[in-house]
This record gives structure tokens, sequence and C-alpha cells, in this order.
């Protein structure tokens, strides 16, 4: 069943309150929902309130206080007739959590009870209009096992507790801001927290928990500063304060996705939130940091305004992805998140924009809505706040989203809404703006740059390519700022912001006696492709001059990407390789060398283009091909720069680890030149390797020689392998990068290890982090997903047929590899399309993994 946005109508029945009660136990949860049910004057009236449900039966349904026969089932969803205005329905629900492998609704983690709602799990719970533009106050009474459950959590505040007969206890607690059913929580379990205050702005205090289980508190101090740090941030950079006296955080080891925002108590992934110098990478720190900002500025941008409809969930995903953006450039470099930020975007999802899972950032349809949890809507959806911010300027910026959420406070808003209070906060004129919201695919903006007397002619052109549904295109507005360089003086004189908004135009500079060079989508202003075949001489003019940082690493990039794609084609003679080598040694020996440069920022500009992003760059390509010249440019390029690149592992191997910027950036360069290194010489990289290996006193420096290690022959992969498997074999998420690191090994039999890996008892399918860690890590290594024999396929396919029953939201999360096998060359395409098409063949598919794979199918 398709559902489409153009079918939008406004709930017949409002649910201005829910009391629930739970009867907790691992196995048998007892539900008793009791709804104050209202007809809605702007709903189409009638008098059935159709309730939605999702493998539940209701075990017994009164209307104002009498039991009823007027209800019936309607597939999953439950019909009562009500003859009214006003009535309170009840109805109650048994639930077994530990049976639910499919993390929706209530489900037992680790002996814990937790919840995860959005978008469609509350109907999981009770019988319920599980819609986001239902919004109720929610009164949640819980009782349980207080040895089992000593620790029990809601929404809100904590309003009444005490003990029970037999050793159970109860909790009572209160949420005042009406919410949809999606952001409601419920933890139960043993816990302990981390504990701290933060005052917000205006004076509240709020009390901060993170609750861990016992043993972990002593890796949630991140987490914590993170917290304090998103709350301050959130204030000054927004002006948006917390609003209750709590404010609780959750670990749970099985989750589907990163975290959840539920109002007043966020439930987490592990992974994101337990961090500490010996079992967590730079990288990890970065991402915890990252996602609590995340869910707390959810607190705003996406609770107090909420989406009308999951069309809309761009609305909070995308703002709310640019605004712990923003957040984490604050905390850290600017520079280096920008970067990481559009490889994120440009490795997966211009992929998806260029797919059979197309769509725009405000979908027009779906089958399920969890499959449209995509990087298009969090991370092409950031993207396009960003370019109204761009045109807007910072503080007209603010003025738009001031008015935005007072205009919209405790309301369920669509993207339209957003879009109108940007137009009336800061001036602009977003009609033809609105293009980015209903228009999928990725523009390609063709450069010209011409010399008219002493004028500078810039020409560009866009073409949005067709994309599913959606054959032909209108041009976007598309706002890129550019600079013009003198290439003598190697200065510019001052950036400049264009909008193309027309299929073609020019651009006119004067006062250039002699051709400048070209700086354009600085900041990656605009998430466009560029195509602008270019000098070799001005990429590295660039590389070595732009002030802008993004730009600077664009043009290595650009440098790199230029060589490799004539080198795959197989347009490269033999001077051309040896120039474009050249090149492109010159330009990453001054990034080495250049003592202007902070090691974070170098460290992030001698990371060579991805093979996915390489793909991306031909309309159909062979994945051997494309891997076979990126190592050998790799290992031409360590050889050649081994002494550069020794020197500056030895200068960055003996420094302490601490958590500032200069230690961080040398960590940083350390793997960068190793991963070098060995490409050149892998017997001086292993030896290399297994020395940073076992000096290491943090993860970072651990994990960045075993991934070295781990691509090399010899005892001393084995050896490091077992080592780090001793040592931290009790720690679930190092135990996952265990496993990730194996899977994602550049050894020609990485399939049958895999295969042996599966095998073992601590791969646990029905934890949706270790099934990542082995088969997502396998889906990114050329060496096992594409496997000329197409083994690579097999694996995932089976996967994905045995992971279906147990878990649909994660198997349908592997359909989209296969599903690019358009873009791959015959052989290996012939054997995606294949695995496709068994698993289309499978009967009781569920409708994620069948949605994803018929569209593949196309
Ligand atoms: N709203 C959450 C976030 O981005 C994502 C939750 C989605 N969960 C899911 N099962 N589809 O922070
Ligand atoms: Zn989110």
């Amino acid at each position: 069943p398709v559902i489409r946005r153009e079918d939008y109508v406004p709930p017949a029945w409002l649910i201005p309150e829910v009391a629930l009660d739970f009867k907790l136990g691992l196995d048998a949860t007892h539900v008793t929902a009791r709804l104050s049910v209202m007809r809605n004057t702007a709903g189409k009236g009638g008098t059935t309130l159709r309730l939605n449900g999702d493998q539940i039966a209701p075990l017994a349904v009164r209307v104002d206080g009498h039991d009823v026969n007027d209800w019936r089932l309607d597939g999953p969803d439950l019909l009562v007739e009500l003859s009214g205005e006003r009535h309170v329905v009840e109805i109650e629900t048994a639930l077994n959590p530990a049976a639910n492998s499919q993390l929706m609704g209530l489900y037992a983690s680790n002996g814990m009870l937790c919840t995860q709602c959005e978008a469609e799990g509350f109907r999981r719970i009770t019988f319920f209009p599980d819609r986001p533009d239902v919004l109720s106050t929610y009164t949640v009474r819980m009782s349980g096992n207080k040895a089992e459950f000593p620790i029990l959590l809601a929404n809100g505040n904590c309003m009444a507790s005490g003990p029970g007969e037999n050793g159970m206890h109860w909790a009572e607690w209160h949420d005042p801001w009406p919410k949809p059913g999606y952001l409601f929580a419920l933890v139960a379990g043993d816990l302990v927290a981390n504990h701290a205050t933060f005052e917000t702005m205006s004076g509240r205090k709020v009390d901060l928990n993170i609750w861990v289980r016992p043993g972990d508190e002593a890796r949630t101090e991140h987490a914590m500063q993170s917290l304090i740090n998103s709350m301050k941030w959130d204030e000054k950079v927004f002006g948006r304060e917390y609003d209750l006296d709590l404010f609780n955080i959750v670990a749970v080891s099985d989750f589907n996705m990163g975290a959840m925002e539920n109002k007043g108590l966020n439930v987490f992934n592990t992974r994101y939130v337990l961090a500490d110098p010996e079992t967590a990478t730079d990288a990890d720190y970065d991402a915890v940091e990252g996602v609590i900002g995340h869910e707390y500025f959810h607190n705003w941008s996406g609770n107090r305004v909420t989406c009308r409809d999951w069309f809309q969930l761009s609305l909070k995903e995308g703002f709310t992805v640019l605004r712990d953006q923003m957040f984490s450039a604050d905390m850290g470099s600017a520079a280096v998140k920008r970067i990481e930020d559009v490889r994120v975007l440009r490795g997966a999802q211009f992929s998806e924009d260029s797919g059979p899972l197309a769509h725009p950032i405000r979908p027009d349809t779906y089958q399920e809505i969890s499959n449209f949890y995509t990087t298009t809507i969090y991370n092409k959806g950031a993207e396009v706040i960003r370019m109204m911010r761009t045109m807007a300027g910072e503080e007209r910026f603010r003025k738009g989203t001031d008015l935005y959420f007072e205009r919209h406070d405790g309301e369920a808003a669509t993207c339209e809404d957003f879009i109108k209070a940007m137009e009336d906060g800061t001036g602009l004129d977003l009609t033809q703006f609105r293009l980015w919201y209903s228009q999928a695919g990725t523009p390609q903006v063709a450069v010209e740059l011409t010399q008219q007397g002493e004028q500078a002619v810039l020409a560009l052109s866009q073409t949005v390519p067709p994309t599913p549904g959606q054959p032909d295109k209108q041009p976007m507005p598309i706002p890129l700022r550019l600079a013009l360089f003198d290439r003598h003086t190697g200065r510019h004189g001052g950036e400049k912001l264009i909008v193309l908004d027309k299929e073609r135009d020019t651009f006119t500079f004067d006062g250039f006696p002699a051709p400048p060079v070209l700086s354009i989508n600085r900041g990656f202003s605009a998430p466009v492709a560029i195509q602008y075949p270019r000098a070799t001489d001005d990429l590295v003019f660039l590389a070595a001059h732009d002030d802008d940082p993004f730009a600077r690493y664009e043009a290595l990039q650009q440098l790199v990407v230029q060589h490799l794609v004539a080198a795959i084609s197989g347009t490269l003679d033999e001077r051309a390789r040896e120039a474009g080598r050249a090149a492109i040694s010159q330009a990453l020996g001054s990034v080495i060398e250049d003592p202007a440069l902070d090691d974070l920022m170098r460290g992030e500009l001698m990371i060579l283009p991805s093979e996915a992003y390489l793909a991306e760059q031909f309309p159909v390509s062979d994945p051997g091909a494309v891997h076979k010249e990126r190592q050998a440019l790799k290992r031409w390029l360590g050889a050649h720069l081994a002494e550069p690149l020794k020197a500056l592992h030895d200068r960055a191997l003996a420094v302490p680890y601490s958590r500032d910027a200069a230690a961080r950036g040398k960590r940083k360069i350390k793997t960068q030149a190793l991963v070098l290194i060995a490409a050149g010489d892998p017997a001086e990289g292993g030896r290399r390797a297994f020395a940073q290996y076992n000096a290491a006193d943090n993860m970072t420096d651990r994990q960045g020689a075993l991934k070295v290690l781990v691509d090399l022959e010899g005892p001393e992969r084995e050896q490091a392998l077992a080592d780090f498997r001793a040592r931290y074999g009790q720690n679930a998420l190092v135990v996952d990068k265990w496993f990730s690191l194996q899977a994602g090994a550049l050894v020609p039999n990485v399939l049958d290890h895999i295969a042996v890996l599966a095998q073992r008892p601590d791969f646990t399918i029905t934890n949706p982090n270790r099934v990542r860690a082995l088969y997502m890590t396998a889906t990114t290594n050329p060496n096992a997903f594409h496997h000329e024999s197409g083994a690579g396929y097999r694996m995932i396919g089976d996967l994905i047929r045995r992971l279906d029953p147990i878990n649909a939201q994660t198997a349908a999360r592997f359909v989209p590899a296969l599903g690019r096998w358009r873009r791959v060359e015959p052989g290996r395409a012939g054997i995606m399309r294949e695995e496709l098409e068994r698993i289309a063949a499978l009967p009781g598919l569920s409708r994620d993994v069948r949605e994803q794979v018929s569209k593949s199918l196309g």
C-alpha cells in the first residue's frame, strides 16, 4: 500500500490526555491505556474512532467505564464506534518484550525494558492514532519487580513512587508537554546514573542523568560534558532553553538506529554514549558529541515543534542535523567538520540520489516510513537549510528560526511552514527555492571560465538528472561562494556569493588583466556536483593557496579524482600517468610539510577519495578496477613520499595522550602516515604498525595500527588481533570493532573469514551493532562485497533473507548496496540483480525489505 502526501487529512479524533498503566515483566507486560478522546472540529467527523495497532490484540475495550461490543478489527487496526463528542476509551493489551526482536515498541535488551516508538512503534504497545499530529499529555504508571527493575523511568517528571507487595514497586510519571505517541518512552531496569545539574539561562535548575548498566558509569563523562555543552550552545546560538526539571539519557545495547529524542527521556545506542580513551577513538568521541547534541536539539526542532505527517520528516531531521553540525563545528575544528560532513554527503547521499531509491527531501509517497530515515532526508535536508542560511546570512537566519519556533511552538508543522517562516523572518523570496524540497537528484553544474579583455567570464549551466518518478526537472537556485585568485600574488579580491537560478547564466568580473584561478562552491555552499575539468596546475595552485579550507581540500581531491578517473577508464598513457602522479605527490608533499597547517587539517587532507566516491564519477564502473587503481596510487605515493611520511610518523609517535586538539592532530596524522607508508612498503609499514599498536595508550592509535595490520600478511596480524580481543573481550563496543576490522580487511580470503566469524557464538544476529560491524563493513570492502565470484553479493542476500523475519528495519538497510547494480559492470550486476530477485521471491517478506527490493529492481 502506497501512502501519499497529498492524501493528508486532519485526524477525526483528538486525544488530549493519555493515561498508561504498565505491569512490567520481561516476557509478559500488561498495558492499560486510558484515552480521553474528543471529536476534532477541524476533522471530517464520522463516528468511528480508528486506532492503529501492530502485532497486538485487544484484551478488553471499555468506553466511559463500560465494557462494549461495538468495536472491530480492520487488519491491524481497532475501530470503535462512538456516539458523542467526548469519551474515555480504555484498552488492555498484553506484550512479550523479550520476544520483540524487531526492537520497535516495548522490548527487552540486556535484562532491561525499553521502548522505541518513532516512527510507528507506539502502535505495538497499545491501540492509538499513531500519527505525529495527534498530541496528548501523558501520565504513566508502572509497576514491576524491584530487584529486577530498580529504576523506573518515563517522559517528564516523576510525580510519585512507592513500594508494592511481593517485592514489587511502582512509579508515576507525568509529562506536561503535549506530544505525539512517537515521543513516548519508558525504561525499566538495573541502571546507574552519572548525575549533574545545569542551570538554564532563565535560572531553571535541571537534573541531568545518564543511565547505564552498572560498571559503565566511568565511561559517561564525555557524554555528560557534551550534553552540558549542547544545552549552553542552543541557548547562545538559537536562543532555545530546556523546558523540564529533568533530562534523562539511557544507553541500551540493542538499538536499530543511533538514538531517539523522546521528551525528557532520550534513549541511546550505547555506542553514542560510552567513551573512554582506552576503548573509544577520537572519531567515536566526536560521534558521541554529535549525537548527544542532535537528540538534545530535537527538544525544540522535533518535540516543541513536531511534524504534521511523516512526509515532513526532514523538517525536524534536516534542521536538527544542521544544528548538530554547527554545534560540533563550534566545539572543535569547523574546517575539519565541514570536510567530514561533505565526505558523508558525497559518499552516501550522492549515490542514493543517483540510484533507484532517490527521493526528494520531502517525499511524495512511501510504503514503509522506516525506509525514509535516509541520508537524503537527514544530510541533504541539512544542506538545504544551510543554503538558506548562506543566502540570508547568520543574523537574518536567526530571525527566521526565531519566527519559526515562535509561530509553531506546540504544533505539528510542515516543511512549507518552515520555508514560510524563513521567508518572513529573513526577507528572502524562496518561491523557486522550494524546488529543493520537491525535486530529487543531485544537480550537475558545468563551469567554464574564459577571458574577454580584462574581464573574467564565468559561464555556468545546471542539469538536474531524472530520478524515479521525476523524468523532467526545473532549474533550481544554487548559491555558490566563489573567489578569483591572482595566480602571481596568490591572493583574491574578496569572496562573492552568486546564485545560479537559470539553466545557464554568465557572470562577469572586472579587473583581471590575466586569467585568474577560480575557486568555486567554497565551503561546499551548495550540495551539487561541479563539472569543471581543469588544468592540473590550477588544482596544485589551489591546493597550496586557497584560504577556504574546504576549497583547498577539494582542489587536492579533484587532483586525485581526475587522475584516477582517467586511470580507471584506461585513458592514461605512461607519460600522463607520470605527470599526474608527480602533481599529486607535489601537492601531498606540501601538505605533509606545510608548517601553517594544523595536524587535524593535515590529516584530513591526506585522506584519498573513497572508492564509493570514485565509482560515483562513472555511470557504470568496475569495482575491481576502481580498487586496483586507487591502491596503485596509494602504493606509489607511499613509496615516493616514504621519507617525509616516516618523519611525520616519527614526529607524532611519542606524543602522550590528551584530548586537546594538538594531541588529537598528532594521532590523526600518525595513522594517516602509517597507512601510506604501509602501502608503499608493507614490511616497513608492518613494523611501524606493530610498534604503534604495542606502544598505544589509547584506542585511536591502537585501532589505527590494527587497521593497517589486518591488511598485511604475517604473524603480527594474528598476534595483534588476538591481543585486541583478549584485552577488550568484555566490552561489546570493542568486540564490534574487532569484528569490523576483520570484515574490512583487504586480504584475498576475507569472505571465508567473515563466514567463520558469523559462526562464532558472540556473533548475535539479534544485535544490530554486531550485525552492522560484520556485514555493513563487508559491503564497503571491495574484496568482500564486490568479490568477482559474486560470493559477496550472495552473502549479503543471504543475510537479508535471514534477518528480515528477525529485524526488518535493519535487514532493509542492507538492500541499497545491492540496489546499486545498474551502476556496476554487467558481470557483477547480473549477480546483484539475481540476489534481489531471490529476495523478492521469498514469501512473507516485510514491508521494509519488500519496498527497497522492488524499487531496486525497478
Ligand atoms: N529521530 C531519531 C533521530 O534521528 C531517529 C529514530 C528513527 N528510528 C527508527 N526506528 N526509524 O535522532
Ligand atoms: Zn534526529
